[in-house]
């Protein structure tokens, strides 16, 4: 399977679509209230934007014209940065280190933290609607988009996970309820990145199943694998303090299953979310590269 020779090669174009967009959609610099405009900006810089590259190979995976996905790559990029700022303020988990940078809140306060978060979340829906299609057809499966993410973010979704993680701090959770913190707070936008596109095409029942068990899969497998990393990295590989979730107590799959169970699990979550792809073209290979590329991944 040359899978490497597909999507790798196409990847510098996805990349530099997506920074275009991002740049487009940012406020510019300088821009009032200059400081809250200069911190979003840092607050976009790095990271691996696998979410927007799920988008764009779900996209392969659909037949869509890449021009339809730049805005939702966007929006759930700018959402998972958000959710990032937010994570890391000193009410959360505390964070000093993001991306290899200083969070937010150390280089300015917490207050911009705050409102950086619930500006990235606001221009995340305000960049879906930029170009609202004048056909309604396409705008009706436009709101579809919007509805995506709006549930994948809120309280039944990445919100959702994130007051559970908070409330489970110190506890021995059962596995199911940790299987669905973990659904939540990091699954419910990756399954959101495979749910957008489909929401733009009108796929076969089969296929549309297929891609939603394939961004369930990922999602969970991504969380249980951030809670291994966090355990085997060092905090200059991964960017951000290792080592943070026993110190803080957190449930965690290797809290609760065990260091060897848990990259287990992850191994094989992993190898179910490539399985539920089985039955569709090589229009997949997209995505069936990127689940390998996220599998190997050490930060
Ligand atoms: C980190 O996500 C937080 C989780 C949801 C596990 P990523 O590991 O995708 O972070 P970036 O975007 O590459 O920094
Ligand atoms: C965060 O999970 C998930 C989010 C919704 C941001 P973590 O708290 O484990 O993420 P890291 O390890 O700080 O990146
Ligand atoms: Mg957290
Ligand atoms: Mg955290
Ligand atoms: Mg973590």
């Amino acid at each position: 399977m040359n899978l490497a020779a597909s999507f790798a090669t196409r990847l510098p174009a996805y990349r530099s679509r997506l920074d275009a967009t991002l740049d487009r959609a940012l406020p510019p610099l300088g821009s009032d209230p200059a400081a809250l405009h200069e911190a979003m900006r840092y607050t976009c810089n790095g990271g691996k934007r696998l979410r927007a590259l799920l988008v764009y190979a779900a996209g392969e995976a659909l037949g869509l014209d890449a021009g339809l996905l730049d805005a939702p790559a966007v929006a759930v990029e700018l959402i998972h940065a958000y959710s990032l700022v937010h994570d890391d303020l000193p009410a959360m988990d505390d964070d000093d280190l993001r991306r290899g940078q200083p969070t937010v809140h150390k280089v300015w306060d917490d207050a911009m933290g705050v409102l950086v978060g619930d500006a990235l979340q606001t221009l995340a829906f305000e960049t879906l609607t930029r170009d609202i299609p004048a056909d309604g057809e396409a705008a009706r499966r436009l709101l579809g988009v919007i509805a995506a993410l709006g549930a994948a973010s809120g309280s039944m979704g990445m919100v959702g996970g994130q007051a559970v993680d908070i409330e489970s701090e110190g506890q021995r959770i059962p596995l199911e309820r940790l299987q669905s913190l973990h659904a939540r707070k990091t699954g419910a936008l990756i399954l959101a990145c495979l749910k957008m596109p489909l929401a733009l095409a009108a796929p076969s029942a089969d296929v549309a199943t297929a891609l939603t068990d394939y961004g369930r899969l990922l999602g969970l497998a991504y969380q249980i694998q951030d809670d291994v990393l966090d355990i085997t990295q060092s905090t200059e590989q991964l960017g951000k303090t290792a080592g943070k979730d026993v110190a803080q107590e957190k449930s965690t799959y290797p809290a609760l299953l065990g260091f060897d169970a848990a990259k287990a699990l992850a191994e094989k979550t992993f190898a179910d979310a490539r399985s539920a792809l089985a039955a569709l073209s090589d229009k997949a290979d997209g995505l069936r590269w990127l689940a390998l590329e996220i599998e190997g991944r050490n930060h």
